[in-house]
C-alpha cells in the first residue's frame, strides 16, 4: 500500500475515534456530584442564623479580605502606589477597610453620586475619576459638594479623553470658578476611547497649560485586555506599554518637565502582576475585584487571591422531586439521567449575576429558567438541605451585585461582626 494512503487511512480511523469519544462524553450519564455544606459554609451558616439574618445578603469574610489586602501589598512591595477601585468595593466601610490596610488613600471612582459620597466621609481620599463623565455629572457634583474637608481642587482629578470633552469641561471651571486638575485617558490598545492620536494629546495639553483653572494632572491607560486576549500576554502586555511609553514621553516633551510626580495610572485586578518586575511608565496601579475575588477573576494571574465574597440566601422549599409545569413527568426524566436533578429547591429571591457555590452540585434548571422573586435550584439526594438553610452562591462580579442586598454582613471569626451599608443611587443633592 502506498505510503500516502495507509496515512490518510490512519487519519480517518482517528478521526472517527475522536468522532465516537466526543459522542459518547455528551451520552455519559452524569454522576451524582452533590455534597452537604463542608464546615466553612456550615460555620456560615451559623453565623447568619445566630445574627438574625433571614433574607439575600452579601457576606464578605473579613480574614480572607485581609489575606487579600496582604497579597496585593507584598506583590507591589512599594514598587507602585495602589488605588483602590470603588466600583468594585462600593461600600464606604468596606473602601476604609481596604485603605487601611493597604496603607493608600488613593480611590477610582465610577459614579457621580459615590464621588459626592466619597468627599464627604472619606475627605482624606485622593480621586481619580476611572472614565469621562458627561459635564452635566461634573455639574451635578459640584452642584452636591459642599466643600468640606475635600478639597476637590486639590483631591480630585477629572477623567478626560478627547480635545471636545476638555472644551466643555473648561467651560464648566469657568462658569463655577472653580481650578480643576484633568487626567487624560490614553488609549493603549483596549480600544475604548481616550487619546489615540499625538495630535489629540497635544492639543489638550495646549488648552490645558493656557488656563489657570486647569491643570494637568497624568494619565491613564487601562488594559484589561492584556489578561484576556488569547496568545502572548507578556507581548500584549509590552505592546500596551510602548504605546503608554510614546505618550508619556510625548508629554513630556512639550511640557518640557518631567511628568514623575504625576498621576501615571495602568492596569486592574487581572493584570496588576504583570508590572511586578521590569521598568513600566506607570508608577500607580488601580485594583478592586482581586480583594473580593468574585468567579470572573479565577484566572490564572490572580491564583494567589482567595475568594471573600459570597451571597447567602435562605432555601424556602425543599422538594425530594423535579416538576416542570405543563410538560408532565420531564422533570422525573431530568431527574432519572441526572441524579442532580432529584431534588428541588426554591431560594428567596434569585436570578443574581452569581454561581452556586454550596452545597456542591446545585444548578440552575434550564427548563424552569430563572426568578428574581423564588429561584430553582435542582440537587441530589445527597444534599440534606431543607427550608430555611442557607445556599451561597458566589458573584460572577463584585460591581453592582454588591448593590443588590442592602448591608453587606460582615462575617469574622465564626460571627456577623458588622454590617455595612453599600453605596446608595439616590441623588447625593437630595440627600444633603
Ligand atoms: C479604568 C479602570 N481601572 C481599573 C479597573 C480595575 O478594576 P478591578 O480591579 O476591579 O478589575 C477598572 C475596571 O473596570 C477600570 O475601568
Amino acid at each position: 500500500m502506498p505510503k500516502s494512503v495507509d496515512k490518510s487511512r490512519r487519519k480517518l480511523l482517528l478521526g472517527g475515534l475522536a468522532l465516537a469519544a466526543i459522542g459518547t462524553a455528551a451520552f455519559v450519564k452524569p454522576r451524582d456530584v452533590g455534597a452537604n455544606h463542608r464546615p466553612y459554609f456550615q460555620h456560615l451558616s451559623g453565623a447568619l442564623d445566630r445574627a438574625g439574618l433571614a433574607h439575600p445578603t452579601l457576606v464578605i469574610d473579613k480574614g480572607i479580605l485581609q489575606e487579600n489586602i496582604e497579597v496585593l501589598k507584598n506583590n507591589i512591595d512599594g514598587k507602585y502606589a495602589f488605588r483602590a477601585v470603588a466600583k468594585s468595593l462600593p461600600s464606604l466601610p468596606l473602601l476604609e477597610t481596604v485603605m487601611a490596610g493597604a496603607d493608600t488613600s488613593r480611590l477610582m471612582l465610577f459614579h457621580q453620586p459615590f464621588i459626592n459620597q466619597v468627599a464627604r466621609r472619606l475627605p482624606q481620599s485622593d480621586v481619580l475619576l476611572g472614565k469621562p463623565m458627561p459635564v452635566a455629572a461634573a455639574a451635578n457634583f459640584y452642584a452636591a459638594y459642599d466643600g468640606q474637608g475635600f478639597d476637590a481642587s486639590r483631591q480630585l482629578q477629572w477623567l478626560v479623553d478627547s480635545p471636545a470633552r476638555l472644551l466643555q469641561y473648561q467651560q464648566l471651571a469657568q462658569q463655577l470658578g472653580v481650578s480643576m486638575r484633568i487626567n487624560i485617558e490614553l488609549d493603549v490598545g483596549l480600544h475604548r476611547g481616550g487619546v489615540k492620536e499625538d495630535s489629540e494629546l497635544a492639543d489638550m495639553l495646549t488648552i490645558i497649560e493656557a488656563d489657570p483653572k486647569l491643570a494637568f494632572s497624568g494619565l491613564m491607560g487601562y488594559e484589561p485586555h492584556v489578561a484576556k486576549v488569547p496568545g502572548n500576554k507578556l507581548a500584549q502586555r509590552d505592546k500596551s506599554m510602548v504605546i503608554y511609553s510614546q505618550r508619556v514621553a510625548l508629554a513630556r516633551q512639550l511640557l518640557g518637565r518631567s511628568l514623575d510626580g504625576l498621576t501615571l495610572n495602568a492596569a486592574g485586578s487581572p493584570t496588576y502582576q504583570y508590572y511586578l518586575e521590569g521598568e513600566y511608565p506607570h508608577n500607580e496601579m488601580s485594583a478592586g475585584s482581586c480583594l473580593v475575588k468574585p468567579t470572573d477573576f479565577d484566572i490564572p494571574s490572580l491564583a494567589d487571591h482567595r475568594p471573600a465574597a459570597f451571597i447567602a440566601t435562605p432555601v424556602l422549599k425543599a422538594v425530594d422531586r423535579t416538576e416542570i409545569p405543563g410538560v408532565d413527568g420531564i422533570g422525573k426524566l431530568m431527574a432519572m439521567w441526572n441524579p442532580n436533578r432529584a431534588r428541588t429547591f426554591f431560594t428567596y429571591g434569585g436570578y443574581w449575576k452569581a454561581t452556586p457555590e454550596s452545597p456542591a452540585g446545585l444548578s440552575i434548571n434550564p427548563l424552569w429558567g430563572r426568578s428574581t422573586n423564588q429561584e430553582m435550584l435542582n440537587g441530589s439526594a445527597s444534599i440534606k438541605l431543607q427550608a430555611d438553610d442557607w445556599v451561597f452562591l458566589r458573584p460572577n462580579q463584585s460591581e453592582f451585585v454588591f448593590l443588590q442586598f442592602g448591608d453587606i454582613a460582615v462575617y469574622s471569626e465564626g460571627e456577623i461582626v458588622d454590617q455595612w451599608p453599600v453605596f446608595t443611587q439616590s441623588s447625593a443633592r437630595l440627600e444633603g
